[in-house]
């Protein structure tokens, strides 16, 4: 069927090994289309200057620049107002900034910190410091068998006890989606913050930060069609002012004697040093491109896609689905193995057909352990792709086990 957004994106026009690319990596990081590039050239040719700084036209123009991206930002977000959002340089930074600077100065010995077993690394890692350093407790939300998070777990798993409730809206391995609101509700029933780790679904479905009463959402530009080197921290400003900076330097202060600074308001107190602006006026572009678009119609081309492919990837009788089969409910991340292949192995014979997959442990390591997988192969679906796209895939890995000589396909 036609797709009419492949023509946006210039990477996608090209061969890999002589064929056409399929690119199945969009949760590693997506493409980029035309409108994003347009607007880094336009940037670099025309507005490239230190914003916050110069008195002269272009560092205005840059700043202006800087400060429309967050009010975009904000706006498609949900959030109440731009002192809420702080442009770090990732997803990673963002929740090492909650761990340092809201986690380190509020958990307390024996407080716990709840996340499921689910998480990217970089939602646990910084987790496991705070609670190591607080002689905290660090409490999982075990997933059931089709890899969802049971209402049970955040039940009786989020206690008083808890300070943070720091959780994955959607896995970046299985594609299960987290009941966010039950997980929102309990966690506020206890007097807990809930962070929620955005950047799998943030590209998929349109989120409010308020209307989810988030306290905190993390997620970062690559994986939404923008530049690498941007993230995002929504904040309620409560908490954020309460909050002492992460990193300090220049920008982020407000006087500083030969003793002592006193820092600037909000965002810009968690906005040291240089910050990237062509990626943030990148990240402005790419939601204008989104919002363009719209969600409604990215569901219905998504939606079906991924319906699709675990139809045409079930038919292989070699292979077995990780995670939620279900199709609704669910991104296009979708995690499977090959009966005696080693994932790496996978991706690499997809590569020689011009296909991208991830192989791997996702950066989840205890999730693999609790799978009982070493590695998967994962596929991750957006709207530009296609049923063609699956189609060349699954016969692609009909000959993955006879390339290996391990007989019929
Ligand atoms: C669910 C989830 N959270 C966080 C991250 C970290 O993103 P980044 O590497 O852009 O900081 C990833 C990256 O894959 C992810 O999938």
């Amino acid at each position: 069927m036609f797709n009419p957004y492949i023509k946006d994106f210039p990477a996608l026009k090209q061969t890999v090994n002589g064929k056409r690319l399929i690119y199945l990596d969009n949760a590693a990081t997506t493409q980029k289309p035309q409108t994003v590039i347009d607007a880094l050239t336009a940037y670099y040719s025309r507005d490239n200057a230190n914003p916050h700084r110069g008195a002269y036209a272009l560092s205005v123009r840059a700043t202006e620049l800087y400060e429309a991206a967050r009010e975009t930002v904000r706006e498609f977000i949900g959030a109440g107002s731009t002192r809420e959002i702080v442009f770090t340089k990732s997803a990673t930074e963002s929740l090492n900034l909650l761990a340092y600077s809201y986690g380190m100065s509020t958990v307390q010995e024996g407080d716990e910190i709840v996340v499921s077993i689910a998480e990217h690394h970089s939602n646990l890692v910084p987790w496991q410091q705070v609670a190591a350093a607080k002689k905290a407790k660090l409490v999982y939300l075990y997933l059931d068998e089709n890899g969802m998070i049971p209402e049970q777990e955040i039940e009786t798993k989020i206690s008083q006890k808890a300070k943070i409730v720091s959780v994955t809206h959607a896995s970046n391995v299985l594609g299960g989606m987290s009941p966010m609101e039950s997980i929102v509700k309990k966690a506020h029933e206890v007097g807990a913050v809930i962070i929620a780790d955005l950047t799998q679904s943030i590209a998929h479905r349109k989120l409010d930060v308020a209307k989810l009463d988030l306290d905190f959402a993390v997620f970062s530009g690559h994986k939404m069609y923008a530049p690498m080197g941007i993230g995002v921290l929504y904040g309620k400003e409560k908490y954020l002012e309460q909050m002492t900076p992460f990193l300090y330097g220049g920008d982020m202060i407000e006087a500083v004697a030969e003793q002592s600074a006193t820092f600037a308001p909000l965002p810009q107190k968690f906005e040291a040093g240089t910050q990237n602006v062509e990626a943030a006026v990148g990240l402005s572009a790419a939601i204008q491109y989104i919002q363009t678009i719209g969600f409604d119609q990215i569901q219905r081309i998504e939606k079906p896609l991924i319906q699709y492919a675990l139809q045409r990837l079930s038919e292989n009788p070699y292979l077995t689905l990780v995670g939620n089969p279900d199709p609704e409910d669910r991104t296009g991340v979708i995690s499977f193995n090959v009966k005696e292949v080693h994932p790496h192995d996978v991706a690499s014979i997809l590569d020689a057909d011009g296909i991208c997959i991830r192989s791997g442990h996702h950066c989840a390591h205890p999730l693999m352990t609790y799978l009982g997988q070493t590695a998967t192969a994962r596929i991750s679906l957006c709207f530009y792709n296609t049923e063609e796209d699956i189609d060349r895939l699954a016969e692609s890995l009909k000959h993955v086990r006879r390339w290996l000589g391990l007989g019929s396909e």
